[in-house]
């Protein structure tokens, strides 16, 4: 891609991609995940929400990667990846890290494919960063892992993330977050997700 066409791609709605590292049916993150969406769109964004689910692969292992290449869910993921200016993720604590499946899905996604490096799809993206967990710690740790795994991975991760505590009653019926002030660092990322994006995204496809 030319600096000319990621200009013109810059003038338009950036995009951002945004998933949750859980997909337990009624999981807290994919509600934060949806709430973040909506607020990019209205931040002048254009969102694309994903699951897991639809992206299945085994854990990494490096002979199965030797005899059988990367995963059909892997590849597609890449081009997702590698198609938008920023992503958002919405990940449970688990054990003060993040969740298996997201850190499973962010090794698959980082391995070499064909000629291409492994981190193409991660280089000078924007990343969002944000979780929600029933217990009263709001993901910090977890949080901290999770920024230094992606900035390892050559994203630009924003400062600010989102930290929702006592997850099961911060949403209500609708899946809106109740208090105004969970609202509005949902809302002030999103911001910060697009206008930065806008500013200084790339796409690589
Ligand atoms: C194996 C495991 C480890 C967990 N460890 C933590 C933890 O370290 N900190 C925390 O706040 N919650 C922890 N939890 C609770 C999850 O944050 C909680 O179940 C959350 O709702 C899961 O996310 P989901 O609703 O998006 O599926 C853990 C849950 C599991 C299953």
């Amino acid at each position: 891609m030319s600096q000319d066409d990621n200009k013109s791609r810059k003038d338009a709605r950036p995009r951002i991609l945004l998933l949750s590292g859980s997909i337990r049916r009624q999981s807290y993150n994919t509600r934060l995940a949806r709430c973040m969406s909506v607020a990019v769109q209205e931040a002048g964004g254009d969102a694309t929400l994903i699951s897991l689910a639809d992206y299945p692969m085994a854990i990494y292992h490096g002979d199965d990667e030797a005899e059988r290449g990367l995963p059909d869910a892997a590849r597609r993921l890449r081009a997702l990846f590698k198609s938008h200016h920023g992503v958002f993720f919405a990940s449970p604590e688990e054990n003060s890290s993040i969740s298996a499946l997201l850190k499973n899905t962010l090794d698959w996604v980082s391995r070499t494919d064909g000629d291409e490096a492994g981190k193409v799809p991660y280089m000078g993206k924007i990343a969002g960063i944000g979780g929600a967990t029933t217990g009263a710690s709001g993901t910090k740790l977890g949080q901290l892992h999770l920024r230094s795994v992606l900035s390892g991975l050559g994203m630009l991760v924003l400062p600010a993330m989102v930290g929702i505590p006592f997850a099961a009653n911060a949403f209500d019926e609708t899946g809106t977050l109740v208090s105004e002030e969970h609202r509005a660092a949902v809302e002030g990322l999103a911001l910060a997700l697009v206008n930065t994006a806008a500013a200084i995204g790339v796409t690589s496809s």
